[in-house]
């Protein structure tokens, strides 16, 4: 299975931190954005990775993680010229999408943990559904909600609606076969003018090949498209390291981890950083427990 992160966007709801940087080059807490859906997909096991973003910050995203070499990863970049909506990023991708993908939001951060085996599972033995992941909000209304019959079941999702029937966001995280370009090619622009993610969901759905999976209470989601999410985000990542010792967003390590580059090349990753640079000391504690 192959990735794609969406990175682009306007950012408006964070102007005027946005008005002369990408929302995805933020920091959350000792890292950009961008690094945790990186770093998603990486511990979901892709090495394949399609960054996509604006005219103006993808040159930025590239000069961050260039051919993605240093982490065992191989990664190109796309231009979306303007935001036209989230499932544009398939056209985008046609001839990148020749198997099963993965997409993730730029500005959604996962801190994973019952569901991680589960979709391991769907990366490494992709089906012909597609999935989705729920979660439990208080604020319905800013997401994609789905709407469930007696039972439980998932029957349709809506965008944003004015009056949410649950309080089930679907969030940024999303696995699709092949034919998603297909799927991605029926759509028409919304009322507000975007090939909107939820109608690509709700195709699948309608041909009874959509898994909604909810999330567990041990896992975090966050959307950090807003100056309260973008500050809880920080506080949330801060405290898992520091708690738990997870290294959240921490591409070398988790390169490490997942055996994707060698420890020499950890280590040299490592020693390209200034020492007594925090980033360097955490490198070092967060694979072996010792200091930098
Ligand atoms: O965060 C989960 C939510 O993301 C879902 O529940 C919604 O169904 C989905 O529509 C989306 O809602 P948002 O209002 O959060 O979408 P936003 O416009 O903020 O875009 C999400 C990310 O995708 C953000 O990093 C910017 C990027 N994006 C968005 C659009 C519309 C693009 O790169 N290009 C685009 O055209």
């Amino acid at each position: 299975m192959k990735g794609i992160v969406l990175a682009g966007g306007s950012g408006s709801r964070l102007a005027p931190l946005t008005n002369t940087t990408s929302k995805q080059l933020l920091p959350v807490y000792d890292k950009p954005m961008v690094y945790y859906p990186l770093a998603t997909l990486m511990d979901l096991g892709i090495k394949e990775v399609l960054i996509i973003s604006t005219p103006r910050d993808l040159p930025n995203i590239e000069a961050l993680f260039g051919d993605g070499n240093q982490f065992g990863l191989t990664i190109t970049y796309r231009i979306q010229s303007a935001p036209n909506g989230i499932a544009e990023c398939f056209l985008i991708a046609d001839d990148f999408i020749d198997e099963p993908v993965c997409l993730i939001l730029g500005d959604n951060i996962f801190i994973l943990r019952e569901e991680l085996l589960q979709l391991r599972r769907f990366v490494q033995e992709p089906l012909d559904t597609a999935a989705i992941l729920l979660c439990q909000v208080q604020d319905p209304e800013r997401f994609g909600v789905a709407n469930c019959d007696e039972k439980g079941r998932v029957v349709k999702l809506e965008e944003k609606p004015c009056t949410p029937t649950s309080n089930l966001a679907s969030v940024g995280l999303y696995f699709y076969p092949a034919d998603v370009l297909d799927k991605a090619r029926q759509l028409k622009p919304s009322a507000r003018g975007e090939l909107e993610i939820t109608d690509l969901n709700n195709i699948y759905l309608q041909e009874n090949r959509l898994n909604a999976l909810r999330m567990t209470e041990s896992s975090l989601w966050l959307d950090a498209g807003t100056p309260d999410s973008l500050l809880q985000a920080s506080v949330e990542v801060e405290h898992e390291i520091r708690e738990h010792g997870n290294p959240v967003g921490y591409l070398e390590v988790l390169a490490l981890r997942r055996g994707l580059i060698s420890e020499t090349s950890f280590e040299a990753l490592v020693t390209s950083l200034k020492p007594g640079t925090p980033y360097r000391e955490k490198l070092r504690q967060l694979a072996f427990g010792r200091d930098a």
